[in-house]
């Protein structure tokens, strides 16, 4: 259908204060943030999440990582940091994330990216050919150019050093052009060190440090929400809230090859630096 504005051109003459002016027309910044959206890879079940129909109640820590989201939302492309969200499963980690990812597209004309960890490193796998880095480079090069990109479930990756290079390289490449990023992480940050659940254990310490400079850590709890009966409303997501184990109850997962990349101490309790990162060492 042929518009009215532009006569398919794309662009259309505007006047104002005497000046006429030729800028993009609405009908080609609609398809342009449609295909942007076709591009981002967000996967079936959240391509309808938004920040409007994010469902909250009284917690102040969920209230505080949407405001802190919907803000950053709000300031693409000029937000300081990126987003970090933490906490146990069906809380709408992904959801938000993709909510924000979703604005930044159709509001600000951004070029979107959304990545589970796990899926991106099997289709970068997928593409792998030790003559040639090609194919590599073909799926590594949008998601370290992208205005935005979602990396869903960091730590969750099974490692080795063949998965610790690539994540570094994805994650210095963003850290050193200032590109925004999104992560979601069921793993806590906490301080303790010697835990092989924490965050910098699952993750490494170099992407751990880059990412505190790079992200607002928003770590928050709360209903499953996966749990929720069909007509449930806020009264039984409060309920499931305080039902729930809370994060430190969460079953351990280090029974896989995690990177050993604690402290090590000597005989006297003494810091010795870091281990190394390899899977299983
Ligand atoms: N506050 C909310 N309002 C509306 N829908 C929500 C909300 N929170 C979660 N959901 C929905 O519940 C499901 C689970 O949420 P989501 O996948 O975002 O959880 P998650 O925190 O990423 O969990 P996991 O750690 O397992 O990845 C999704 O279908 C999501 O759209
Ligand atoms: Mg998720
Ligand atoms: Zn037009």
């Amino acid at each position: 259908m042929s518009c009215a504005l532009c006569d398919d051109t794309g662009w259309k003459a505007v006047e104002a204060n005497g000046v006429r002016r030729v800028v993009r027309c609405d009908c080609w910044k609609q398809n342009f943030s449609t295909r942007q959206l076709e591009d981002a890879r967000i996967p079936p079940r959240y391509r309808r999440c938004d920040l409007d129909t994010f469902v909250t109640y009284p917690n102040e820590k969920l209230l505080a990582a949407v405001k802190q989201a919907r803000q950053f939302a709000e300031e693409f492309p000029a937000p300081r940091k990126g987003l970090c969200l933490i906490g146990p499963p069906g809380i709408g980690k992904t959801h938000l994330a993709v909510a924000v990812l979703r604005y930044a597209i159709i509001k600000k004309g951004a070029r979107g990216l959304f990545y589970d960890v796990r899926d991106l490193l099997r289709v970068i796998r997928s593409t792998y050919n030790p003559l040639v880095r090609t194919a590599e480079m073909d799926v590594l090069r949008p998601v370290m150019e992208a205005d935005l990109l979602v990396l869903d479930d960091i730590g969750s990756e099974k490692t080795s050093e063949w998965v610790d290079e690539t994540m570094n390289l994805i994650v210095n490449t963003r850290y050193n052009e200032r590109r925004h990023t999104i992560f979601t992480s069921n793993y806590d940050d906490t301080p303790d060190d010697a835990d092989p659940d924490c965050l910098k254990a699952r993750i490494g310490f170099r992407i751990h440090s880059r990412l505190h400079e790079m992200c607002e850590f928003l770590e928050f709890d709360g209903a499953d929400y996966r749990h929720l009966p069909p007509n449930g409303g806020v009264d039984d997501l409060v309920m499931l809230w305080k039902r729930s184990p809370g994060r430190r109850a969460l079953p351990t997962r280090s029974k896989g090859p995690v990177r050993a990349q604690l402290k090590q101490t000597d005989v006297k309790g003494r810091e010795l630096g870091w281990t190394g990162g390899k899977a299983g060492s």
